[in-house]
């Protein structure tokens, strides 16, 4: 991936954090945004450059039109190309460790978690495709969620409805951005043992290990493996796929 530049959203830490420094592991520049944690973004732009690779934060609300779209223009003026975007910045918001069931969700939330998880993603590949189609080369992952395969107890509605609207947008978006050799993808994890996932509670946690068929739950390493594997040159012909990432919990 050398010479690439990579844009991973919400890599401050967990799965982003993970995909960005496998990125920078293997040559990509990579752009670590998030919005409010500016200190833990910088610690990972500290560790890409302690492993002699390079990368830069650049905090944007991702939520916003308005600042994903000078996030792009600052993309472009700072090196005037973007080959990689990892649409990964989500949030699944939990009242003392559960969801609200959807009679009693605050609609403010409801708008709150689509603005997060699904318009981000519109966002970032609306402002990121023309730089991608001046190249004629781009990778994107969108991280969707099993969440959005399966009926899940675990997320509210408005997050499995933001990632199911990740599949919508793959599936158009790899087919449109195809012919310009822009390769889009999602990935629908299960649980990644991050900070999303402990806000479950240990407890619940536990006992949902026990419908894991592989006997572990995942780390933010088995899937920025597979997220490297998607945007790399060695994927030329997987387009508009859903990888499960789950050890066998959902085999659809
Ligand atoms: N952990 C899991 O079990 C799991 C399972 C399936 C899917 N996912 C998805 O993977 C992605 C990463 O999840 P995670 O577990 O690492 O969560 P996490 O909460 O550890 O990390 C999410 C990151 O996104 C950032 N972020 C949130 N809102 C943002 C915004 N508006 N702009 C920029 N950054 C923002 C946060 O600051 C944080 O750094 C999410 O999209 C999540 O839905 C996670």
């Amino acid at each position: 991936m050398k010479d690439r530049v990579a844009l991973v959203t919400g890599a401050a830490r967990g799965i982003g954090k993970a995909v960005a420094l496998e990125l920078a592991k293997n040559g990509a520049y990579v752009i670590v945004n998030d919005y409010r944690l500016g200190k833990e973004a910088q610690e990972v732009v500290e560790q890409i450059r302690a492993l002699g690779n390079r990368g830069e934060v650049y905090l944007a609300d991702v939520s916003s039109r308005d600042d994903v779209s000078k996030m792009m223009e600052n993309i472009q003026r700072d090196f005037g190309r973007l080959d990689i975007l990892i649409n990964n910045a989500g949030i699944s918001p939990k009242h003392q460790g559960v969801k609200k069931p959807i009679y009693e969700m605050d609609p403010q939330e409801w708008e709150t978690v689509i603005n997060v998880n699904l318009n981000s993603a519109f966002y970032c590949t609306h402002f990121a495709a023309p730089l991608m189609i001046a190249k004629r080369f781009g990778r994107i992952v969108n991280v969707s969620s099993m969440a959005a395969r399966v009926y899940s107890p675990i997320p509210g509605a408005h997050y499995c409805s933001s990632k199911a609207g990740i599949l919508g947008l793959t599936r158009v978006s790899a087919g449109e951005l195809a012919p310009f050799n822009i390769i889009v993808n999602a990935i629908a994890p299960g649980r990644i043992k991050t900070e999303m996932m402990d806000a479950f509670g240990e407890e619940r946690n536990r006992e949902l290990l026990k419908t894991i068929p592989i006997g572990r739950f995942g780390t933010p390493q088995d899937v920025a493996k597979v997220v490297c594997f998607l945007v790399s040159e060695e994927n030329d012909y997987i387009v508009g796929a859903v990888i499960d990432i789950n050890g066998g919990r959902a085999m659809l």
